[in-house]
């Protein structure tokens, strides 16, 4: 049986539980969007045969078996929509400019990070870019909340609709073909980036972080309310390296949060970099 949702106590009750998911997860359902996440949860109560969100929202916070039902309920709650060479200006920016301009102040290879990589199209582009640009030695960390989305990155599989916008000839070049037209990224490519799971809201998971040049955090804020995205800036400034660059998605501006950043128009394209000095 699913879960009552229009009684007062049931809308009472998924408030409770939206507040808790957005305190952990950072991930906000509004008003509008309470239906949404009734409905995104209501599988997921009915698999466990919970008949209120109380119930679950009880389990959640109490029951000895939480941990691993935040990991189920994390793939249910985030939106991990991604594709290869998605918002590609950027990472072509990145990959021929952005890189060479960091080698002669760095005395270690460049490092950048991907924080909200999904199932990796992002950070497998950008490994391609490196590669194409003859970049070698960059290190690249993707990281996601969301464990389901990793395993999916990690194994490099992927369908003709992430491969989609690749550039004439890439997928050719850095894919073997697999039956059922799916495509498994060639060890070339996979081998270059390391994932790992990191929750963005939680900042203990952040001190342990060596510094980057680069960080790219794209189409994840805006899932964020702005005080979460206040207290997340400075973070991810800490973490850049002088002169380093933060990159967030094409609709995603910072400007009205004034980041500890300075605002740079590079080729039509707004990023955030670190000042070098100071
Ligand atoms: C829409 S995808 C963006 C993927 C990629 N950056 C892109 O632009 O194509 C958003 C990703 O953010 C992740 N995410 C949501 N909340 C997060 C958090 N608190 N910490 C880390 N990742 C989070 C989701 O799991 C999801 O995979």
């Amino acid at each position: 049986m699913k879960p009552l949702l229009n009684t007062p106590a049931s809308r009472q009750s998924l408030v409770l539980l939206r507040d808790l998911i957005e305190e952990e997860t950072g991930n906000f359902y509004s008003d509008q969007n309470l239906d949404l996440l009734a409905m995104k949860l209501a599988d997921r109560l009915a698999e466990l045969g919970l008949l209120t969100f109380l119930d679950y929202y009880y389990l959640l916070r109490y029951d000895s078996g939480r941990a691993e039902e935040w990991v189920l309920l994390e793939s249910v709650i985030t939106v991990n929509e991604t594709y290869f060479w998605r918002e590609s200006p950027v990472i072509e920016l990145a990959a021929l400019q952005l890189v060479a301009e960091l080698r002669p102040r760095l005395k270690r290879g460049p490092r950048i990070w991907h924080a909200a990589c999904a199932s990796g199209e992002e950070p497998y582009s950008m490994a391609m870019a490196l590669l194409e640009a003859g970049e070698q030695g960059v290190d690249l960390l993707a990281t996601d909340l969301d464990q389901r989305v990793l395993a999916l990155a990690r194994q490099a599989i992927y369908r003709q609709r992430s491969v989609r916008y690749l550039p004439a000839g890439w997928l050719e070049k850095y894919f073997e073909t697999l039956p059922g037209g799916r495509w498994a990224l060639k060890p070339k490519v996979a081998s270059r980036v390391s994932f790992r799971r990191l929750n963005l809201i939680h900042g203990s998971e952040l001190e342990n972080l060596p510094t980057f040049d680069l960080i790219f955090c794209r189409n994840v804020l805006l899932y964020f309310r702005e005080n979460r995205v206040l207290e997340l800036l400075p973070r991810l400034a800490r973490l850049l390296s002088p002169g380093g660059w933060l990159v967030v998605g094409a609709s995603e501006s910072l400007l009205r949060f004034a980041p500890p950043l300075e605002f740079q128009e590079r080729n039509g394209l707004v990023i955030y970099q670190k000042p070098l000095h100071g």
